[in-house]
C-alpha cells in the first residue's frame, strides 16, 4: 500500500499533485511520502506483535536525513554499512544505541567511532574482522559487543548481483566455522558475544529460502547459547521484497511468521533490517520528456532523469513502472524511455507500451524510493537530484538539487 494515487487524472502523492512539485522544484526529483513511509514502518513492527525486536532500517536504501528522522521518531533504529551512515544517523538524531554496523570491510577507524558512539552491535564478517574489533575494545578499554555474521549457503532467488548468502558470496563467515570463531572470541578481552546475525539477499519474494536460512540459523543461535555464549540478540537481516511489477513477496504478516516459527524458542531479542520494504514504494522520481526520437528500429523517449539519477535499470535489469503525471488518452506505442547519459545502457524503461509522450510532459518513475538516490551518481557530470518530503497536503525539500559547482567542490585546478 502507497499514498501515491490518482485524483481527477493527476497523479498525487498523498494530498499533492505531483505537477506542482515538479514545476516548483524542477525534474529530475525524487519525491517521497511521509504516509507511506510510516505506514510501511508500523505494518512491519505490528507483524512482530509482542515478540521483543527492533527495527533497524538499513540505511543505504536511502540515506537522506529526513527519512532517518522519521524512522527515529517512530521508535526505529538503523543497519549501518559505514562511518558514513554512523554520522548520518547521529545527524539525524537515531540512536547509537539502537544501531548495528555490517559490511565486510570496516576499518579500525569506523570501529572506534562506532564503539565510541556505543552501538548496539558489530555485525562482524570475517576472523581477521573480529581481531581488528577486539583490537579496537581493547584501545578503548570497552568489550565490542559483536553478532558474527553467518553465511547460512542458501539460495535466495533473486537477481545474482543483490544475492550474499551462498558459499561464493564475500559475506559472512561460512556457517561451520561459527562455533570454533565464537569460542575464540571468548578469550578475547575487547569483545562480547552478543548474537547472531545473518542476510542471504535483497528483493527477496519467495519465503522458502528466508524459511531455510533462518531455520538453520536460529538451530545455531541455541547451540551456541547451550555453549554458554550470552547471546542475546537474533539478527534476521533484511531482504523482503517489494512489488515492481507482479512479483508477490511474502506479507509483512506472513515474513514475520516464517521468522518467528524459526526463532521459536531461541529466546532471543529480534533484530530486523529492511531497506526496500520499508522505502521502496514510498518514492517516485519526477521526469520531463526533452525529445523524441523515431528510427527505423524504434521509438525512443529522452527524458532529463538518466542513469546517473537511477541506476537499478542500468545494473539489475529491474522494472520501474512509468506513469504519466497527468492521465492521457489515446493509443499506446511501444517506447524505449532513455536517459541523457552518453552509455548504451542508460535505458530506464525498455519497450514500454505508452500513449506517445510529448516533449515537456511530466512522468513518474515509481517505486523508485529504495536504491535510488543512495545510488545516484555524478556521472557524466550531472548535479544529483533535490528530493523533496510529502507529509498530507504539506510538502518540503529534503535535499537541494546539487548545483553546478559542487560538481568539482574539494577539486583543484
Ligand atoms: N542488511 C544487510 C546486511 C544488507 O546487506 C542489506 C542490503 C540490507 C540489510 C537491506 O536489504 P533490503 O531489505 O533493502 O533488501 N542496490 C540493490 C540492493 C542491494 C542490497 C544490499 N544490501 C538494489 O537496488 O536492488
Amino acid at each position: 500500500m502507497n499514498h501515491f494515487n490518482w485524483r481527477k487524472g493527476v497523479l498525487h502523492a498523498e494530498g499533492v499533485p505531483l505537477p506542482a512539485i515538479a514545476e516548483a522544484v524542477g525534474t529530475p526529483t525524487y519525491v517521497y511520502s511521509a504516509a507511506t513511509l510510516t505506514r510501511h514502518f508500523r505494518v512491519v513492527s505490528e507483524a512482530f506483535g509482542d515478540t521483543p525486536h527492533l527495527i533497524c532500517y538499513s540505511v543505504k536504501a536511502n540515506s537522506n536525513l529526513a527519512i532517518l528522522r522519521l524512522f527515529a521518531g517512530l521508535g526505529g533504529g538503523f543497519d549501518i554499512v559505514s562511518g558514513g551512515e554512523l554520522a548520518r544517523v547521529k545527524a539525524a538524531g537515531g540512536a547509537a544505541e539502537k544501531t548495528v554496523f555490517a559490511g565486510v570491510g570496516k576499518t579500525q577507524e569506523e570501529m572506534e567511532a562506532a564503539l565510541a558512539a556505543g552501538i548496539l552491535l558489530f555485525n562482524v564478517e570475517s576472523a581477521e574482522e573480529l581481531d581488528a574489533l577486539d583490537a579496537v575494545g581493547r584501545r578503548l578499554g570497552r568489550r565490542a559487543p559483536f553478532a558474527l555474521r553467518v553465511n547460512p549457503d542458501v539460495d535466495a532467488r533473486t537477481h545474482k548481483y543483490i544475492s550474499t548468502g551462498l558459499k561464493t558470496s564475500k559475506f559472512g563467515v561460512p556457517f561451520e566455522e561459527a562455533v570454533a570463531l565464537y569460542a575464540r572470541a571468548k578469550k578475547l578481552k575487547g569483545l562480547r558475544a552478543a548474537g547472531l546475525d545473518c542476510h542471504i539477499g535483497s528483493q527477496l519474494t519467495q519465503g522458502s529460502p528466508m524459511r531455510a536460512a533462518l531455520t538453520k540459523v536460529a538451530g545455531l543461535y541455541t547451540e551456541l547459547k547451550a555453549k554458554g555464549h550470552p547471546l542475546e540478540y537474533l539478527d534476521v537481516g533484511g531482504g523482503l521484497g517489494i512489488t515492481y511489477t507482479d512479483e508477490t513477496p511474502p506479507s509483512p504478516e506472513e515474513y514475520a511468521r516464517i521468522v518467528l516459527e524459526a526463532a521459536k524458542g531461541s529466546g532471543a531479542r529480534l533484530v530486523l533490517e529492511p531497506g526496500r520494504a520499508l522505502v521502496g514504494n514510498a518514492g517516485v522520481l519526477l521526469t520531463r520528456v526533452l525529445y523524441r526520437k523515431k528510427t527505423p528500429a524504434k521509438h525512443f523517449v529522452v527524458v532529463d532523469a538518466g542513469m546517473n539519477d537511477l541506476i537499478r535499470p542500468a545494473l539489475y535489469e529491474a522494472h520501474h513502472g512509468l506513469q504519466p503525471l497527468v492521465k492521457r488518452r489515446g493509443k499506446a506505442v511501444e517506447v524505449d524511455v532513455v536517459g541523457p547519459v552518453c552509455e548504451s545502457t542508460d535505458v530506464l524503461a525498455r519497450a514500454r507500451p505508452l500513449v506517445l509522450p510529448q516533449a515537456g510532459e511530466l512522468y513518474a518513475f515509481m517505486s523508485a524510493g529504495a536504491y535510488g538516490m543512495s545510488m545516484a551518481s555524478n556521472y557524466n557530470s550531472r548535479p544529483r537530484p533535490a528530493e523533496v518530503m510529502v507529509d498530507g497536503e504539506a510538502w518540503r525539500v529534503v535535499r537541494e538539487r546539487e548545483r553546478v559547482e559542487d560538481l568539482w567542490r574539494g577539486e583543484r585546478a
